[in-house]
């Protein structure tokens, strides 16, 4: 098995290591995986997190988990345990299926095919990162001053990210100027991990609570929207982080352009709308208060009430641009998403 690297996940020679997100940005602490059910942990915990990421993070365990002689009824019965962990992304059961698919009919398990996989599955998504970036930055005019939400970049790829890949691209090229970020509540992804991106890549931003928003828009000083996806359905309806339909709403009525970016992996081609995204729903103490680097802290009583979707559903008809690796789908003038989608293959 060769060496990997991204800025999330690293595997020198027989180890998985995963940056552990939930303690950025005040400690770049790696965790070394130590099988399938403890990769399971790391993605229901969000220390591995984004559509992308743990579609290759499941993957790699896989490998790791074959190579150390898991019997293969045993990493099978894994695998259907991993392809469960969370339910929105669909990144993480494409991934899972392609390496069943690998292993082969039961009851062999072919390692060499399985590790081979992986390694498809870590390049490829690196690939479609770079293709979406190109896609995406040519739609920016010079000097733009954008909005995000949640994190779609390195941290949730394995590449350069989805909709910050197009912002990094669009920066080098002189047409993203400065990046406003959505905290993203309730468990701060702008404000943790997409901020700390843009520190580190030297790229102007400034962070703003999710609901300022609408007053940033009204006043004028945000000239598109970019954002990543968990699953996109047949007609072109996208599930992204909790907060992204909002913002689309917000875009539509202020004229602001709304783009969403996404490699085909995240194309779920068998659900035909957003009514069919399965949303996950996460546990109430994420809403009562926050635990993190920085400390526990709540800020209700402890018995109070709680709704917490982790990611909402937006139609397609308030998107301006889908990025795809293979292309632009325009849903204004461009053919129905399953007749523009026929026939393109990834980039
Ligand atoms: O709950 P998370 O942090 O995994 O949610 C992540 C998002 O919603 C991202 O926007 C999406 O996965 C795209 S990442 C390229």
């Amino acid at each position: 098995m060769r060496e990997l690297n991204s800025l999330a996940l690293r595997r020198p020679a027989g180890r998985l290591l995963v940056l552990d997100q939930r303690r950025l940005p005040h400690e770049e602490c790696w965790v070394d995986c130590r099988g399938v059910d403890h990769m399971i942990e790391l993605i229901r915990g969000l220390a591995v997190r984004g559509a992308p990421l743990i579609g290759v993070a499941a993957a790699l365990a896989l490998a790791q988990a074959a190579a150390a002689g898991l019997p293969a009824v045993e990493w099978r019965a894994a695998a259907a345990r991993l392809r469960a962990a969370r339910p929105t992304a669909v990144n993480l059961m494409a991934a899972v299926d392609r390496m069943t698919a690998a292993a082969g009919a039961p009851p062999g398990l072919d390692g060499p095919a399985v590790a081979a996989a992986a390694e498809t599955i870590f390049d490829e998504d690196v690939r479609l990162c770079e293709a979406i970036a190109r896609h995406g930055a040519a739609l920016c005019a010079p000097g733009e001053a954008v909005l995000t939400h949640c994190n779609a970049g390195a941290l949730a790829t394995a590449g350069i990210g989805t909709a910050l890949g197009i912002i990094r691209r669009g920066f080098e090229q002189g047409r993203v100027a400065h990046v406003f970020v959505d905290e993203t509540r309730p468990l701060l992804q702008g404000a943790r991990l997409t901020a700390w991106e843009l520190a580190r890549a030297g790229i102007p931003h400034t962070l703003l609570c999710d609901n300022m928003a609408a007053a940033l828009m009204a006043a004028g000083r945000v000239r598109r929207i970019v954002v990543g996806a968990d699953r996109i359905a047949a007609n072109g309806d996208f599930a992204n982080k909790v907060g992204t339909y909002g913002l689309a709403v917000l875009a539509r009525h202020h004229g602001v352009p709304f783009v969403v970016a996404a490699p085909l992996t995240t194309v779920d081609r068998g659900c035909p709308d957003g009514r069919a995204i399965p949303v996950e729903e996460r546990a109430a103490a994420e809403v009562r208060g926050f635990a993190g680097a920085a400390g526990v802290v709540g800020w209700t009583a402890p018995a109070t009430p709680v709704w917490n979707p982790a990611f909402d559903v937006t139609p397609a008809a308030l998107v301006t641009a889908l990025v795809l690796d293979c292309g632009v789908w325009r849903p204004a003038t461009d053919a129905a998403f399953p007749d523009w989608l026929k026939g393109r293959a990834h980039a």
